[in-house]
C-alpha cells in the first residue's frame, strides 16, 4: 500500500512547528485579500484541510468574525497545541482528527475551503482535490497553497542553490511518491474536475515584502527538519544540504542580499449546476 504520509515525521516535528508559524507570519499579510475576494455569508462554514497547528484556522476565525472553522488533521500533538492555543475561540472554532482523504462530512458541507501546504507532501493530491471539491457546496470556493520547490530563487555564493533545488526536490518526491512541483500541476488537477473560475495568485515572499528574519527562520526550520531525510533520499549528502542551506540563510539575513520564494495560491468554484 501507499504510504499516504511520507512526510510524518517531519510534519510533526517541533521544527515544522516552528516553520508553520514563520510561514504564516510571511504569508498571511499577502494571502489576506485573496481571502477576503470569495464574498462569503456572514456565518460562512470553513473547513481548513491539513490545519497542522492551527495558523490559519485561528487567522480565518479572526478575519471572518462569525464564520464557524474546522481544522482537520491526522497529527494529535498539532491538533492539541491548536485547541489550546486557540481556545478563545472555541467553540466557534473546532479542531478535530480527520484524514484529506476521505472527510467525515456530508457533501457540499463547507463555504470555503482551505488546504495550504498539504498537498505537495502528499500522495493521490487528485484525490485531496476532489475530496476537498465535494465537501464544499456548490458556489463554494477552493483555496490552495501548493508549493512548488522550482519557484526558490537564491544567488550564487560558494555554492550555488540552484545545483540543490534542481536535484533535492526530484529525487525526494520521486523517494516519496509525491509531486514537489505542484504548484504548476494543480492547474489542471483542478480544470479536471470541472471546476470553475480557477485562478492563481502568487504570494512573493523575498527581504522587500517580509522581513528578513521571518523569512530565514523557514530556512532554518526547513534545515533542521528535512537534511536528515535529504541526505537519506537524495544524491546530496546530509553535509552539502547543511552546507546549502547555511548559505542560504546567510544571504537572506545579508542586508545586501536578495532570495525570493514564489508561493502560487489557486482558487477555484464549484459549480452551481454540478
Ligand atoms: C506543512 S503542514 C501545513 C499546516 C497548515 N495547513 C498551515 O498552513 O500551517 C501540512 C499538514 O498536513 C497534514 N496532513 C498530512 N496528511 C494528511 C491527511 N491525510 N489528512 C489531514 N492532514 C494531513 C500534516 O499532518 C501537516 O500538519
Amino acid at each position: 500500500m501507499t504510504d499516504l504520509n511520507p512526510q510524518a515525521r517531519q510534519m510533526a516535528d517541533e521544527s515544522m512547528v516552528r516553520n508553520l508559524a514563520a510561514q504564516a507570519r510571511a504569508i498571511w499579510p499577502q494571502e489576506m485579500p485573496l481571502l477576503r475576494r470569495y464574498a462569503l455569508p456572514a456565518e460562512a462554514r470553513i473547513l481548513d484541510a491539513g490545519c497542522g497547528t492551527g495558523e490559519a484556522a485561528s487567522r480565518l476565525a479572526e478575519l471572518f468574525p462569525a464564520a464557524r472553522v474546522l481544522g482537520v488533521d491526522i497529527i494529535d500533538s498539532h491538533l492539541d497545541l491548536a485547541r489550546s492555543r486557540y481556545a478563545s475561540f472555541a467553540p466557534r472554532l473546532a479542531f478535530e482528527h480527520q484524514s484529506v482523504y476521505d472527510l467525515d462530512t456530508e457533501d457540499g458541507s463547507f463555504d470555503l475551503t482551505v488546504c495550504r501546504h498539504v498537498i505537495q507532501s502528499i500522495p493521490h493530491p487528485d484525490r485531496v482535490l476532489a475530496e476537498l471539491a465535494r465537501v464544499t457546496r456548490p458556489g463554494g470556493y477552493l483555496h490552495l497553497i501548493a508549493e512548488d520547490y522550482g519557484m526558490l530563487h537564491f544567488q550564487r555564493g560558494a555554492l550555488d542553490p540552484r545545483d540543490f533545488w534542481h536535484v533535492a526536490p526530484r529525487s525526494f518526491e520521486a523517494a516519496t511518491g509525491t509531486d514537489l512541483f505542484i504548484g504548476r500541476n494543480a492547474f489542471g488537477m483542478l480544470a479536471a474536475l470541472n471546476l470553475e473560475a480557477i485562478a492563481v495568485d502568487y504570494v512573493i515572499i523575498d527581504p522587500l515584502r517580509v522581513p528578513r528574519e521571518t523569512f530565514a527562520q523557514i530556512l532554518e526550520a526547513w534545515r533542521d527538519g528535512y537534511v536528515e531525510a535529504i541526505g537519506e533520499l537524495t544524491p546530496i549528502s546530509r553535509e552539502s544540504a547543511s552546507a546549502y542551506f547555511e548559505q542560504m540563510i546567510a544571504s537572506i539575513r545579508d542586508p545586501l542580499g536578495y532570495a525570493v520564494w514564489q508561493v502560487p495560491v489557486w482558487s477555484a468554484r464549484v459549480p452551481r449546476n454540478g
